[in-house]
């Protein structure tokens, strides 16, 4: 199966073509094309996402998106505008006029740029319809809509969450050939059941997934999630936006005495061994949730003592506050996921999200796969770690098994849609 995924749920315009094959026995995934247009500068000016901006920019670029996807598939077949009669084009027009009420700017994109052009060979159309900024999610609902419409081609809602998890069926595997070496995506077999990490700006999630479709919410964050809690980390200390690559580029240069070869473990002991201490909030709780608004009012309030002790005009010392900080949110983050593993007893352990591109997290769970853990950890290839429609595309397939009809009329946004709603929960 072909499916275009389409993924406009926060600041990323994406389409991707995924072949899909192999059903819930073994499914496997080749992406043929991953095209992902980030908003990320335009809203590092205001410090963070802004809905409305987002909106606007999702309407003018996934139409160019769409069509660079096409064309590098080799899925894109012009056709002669002479071919398509004034009377079909009409219809069109008034199904698109319908579908596009709140868009007007996608509106005319679609009827001077797709309406013309010839139904590339697909068999369906995954789109994100939530979790995510709901004025964003409805443009690519809308636009998958339209596609499908146009092109009579079935429609599957896919959750963004559930995206995040499927990025855990690829792994990256790095290939030499003359002389050059590239990266190629390799199909893996997950063995349930599994825990799931789900670490991004808007989400800090621990699922249980014993099988296809069937989940079980562990536990959650009660306020920022963690990626979130980087962000606004990142902001006070003057790092821009967004702060998880920052803070986790600024760690990693952290020199450490009496170490060669440092890595990011080590970086996080000689952090714990540091000056600065930051608390670990909800470490030992009896549950698993997350709280991570309480670390950053911690860094707030350790700025501010640290600069009325040294005067304003002296330099904070900005790489032991960002190692600290990771390592607070990271030890958190291992231990209650390491703590669900056994409790469990899962097969599997897979990190996704944002976050998951962490070089500290990904070193910490490196040495837990090689201490502690009875079980796979794994981590999407880094390429597919932030939001991208590639994932979309192969949620999209998982849930196409289950639910054969989805159609076009009942697929809608939901900004805070949860992989419970959709699934069968137990
Ligand atoms: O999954 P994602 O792309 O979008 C959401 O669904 O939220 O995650 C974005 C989040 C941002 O908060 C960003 O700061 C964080 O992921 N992030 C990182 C890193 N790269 C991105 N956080 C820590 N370390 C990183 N290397
Ligand atoms: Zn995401």
């Amino acid at each position: 199966m072909l499916i275009l995924g389409i993924e406009t749920s926060c600041d990323e315009t994406a389409v991707s073509v995924v072949n899909a094959t192999g059903g819930l026995k073994k499914p496997q995934f080749k992406i043929l094309v991953n095209v992902v247009s980030s908003q990320v500068k335009l809203h590092a000016k205001y410090g963070g996402i802004v809905p409305s901006l987002a909106k606007r920019e999702h309407q003018k670029n996934i139409v160019p998106i769409l069509f660079r996807a096409l064309k590098k598939s080799g899925l894109l077949i012009a056709k002669p505008q002479s071919l398509i009669s004034k009377q079909s084009a009409n219809s069109k027009h008034q199904i698109l006029n319908t579908i596009f009420t709140r868009e007007p700017e996608l509106l005319a994109r679609v009827k001077k740029h797709i309406v013309p052009a010839k139904a590339p060979k697909i068999d369906a159309i995954a789109v994100t319809v939530g979790p995510g900024l709901e004025p964003a999610l409805w443009v690519g609902v809308n636009f998958a809509k339209a596609l499908s419409c146009l092109w009579r081609r079935p429609i599957i809602p896919a959750n963004h969450l559930e995206g995040h998890i499927y990025s855990n069926w690829l792994e990256a595997t790095r290939v030499n050939s003359k002389n050059l070496t590239s990266t190629q995506f390799r199909n893996r077999k997950i063995e349930f059941p599994a825990i799931c990490l789900i670490v991004s700006g808007g989400h800090t999630e621990l699922i249980l997934m014993k099988n296809y479709g069937e989940y079980k919410l562990l536990g959650e964050t009660r306020d920022d999630a963690v990626g979130e809690a980087y962000d606004k980390v990142a902001r006070l200390l003057g790092l821009g936006f967004p702060g998880g690559p920052a803070i986790d580029a600024i760690a990693s240069r952290l020199p450490i005495a009496n170490c060669s070869g440092p890595s990011s473990s080590q970086r996080i002991r000689a952090s714990r061994q540091s000056a600065i201490k930051l608390p670990r909030p909800m470490l030992y709780s009896n549950n698993y949730d997350f709280s991570f608004a309480g670390l950053k009012t911690a860094v707030l309030y350790l700025v501010r003592d640290l600069q009325n002790a040294a005067g304003r005009s002296k330099k904070l010392p900005i790489p032991e506050i960002c190692a600290e900080f990771q390592a607070a949110a990271i030890e958190v983050l291992v231990s209650k996921t390491l703590r669900a593993s056994r409790e469990c007893a899962v097969k599997t352990i897979m990190v996704s999200g944002g976050v998951a591109a962490n070089f500290a997290l990904r070193a910490e769970f490196a040495k837990l796969k090689a201490q502690e853990a009875d079980c796979k950890v794994l981590f999407p290839p880094l390429e597919l770690t932030g939001d991208n429609a590639a994932m979309i595309a192969m949620a999209g397939y998982i849930r196409k098994q289950f639910d054969k009809n989805a159609d076009a009329g009942s697929v809608l946004p939901n900004a805070n849609l949860r992989i419970a709603e959709q699934n069968n929960v137990r």
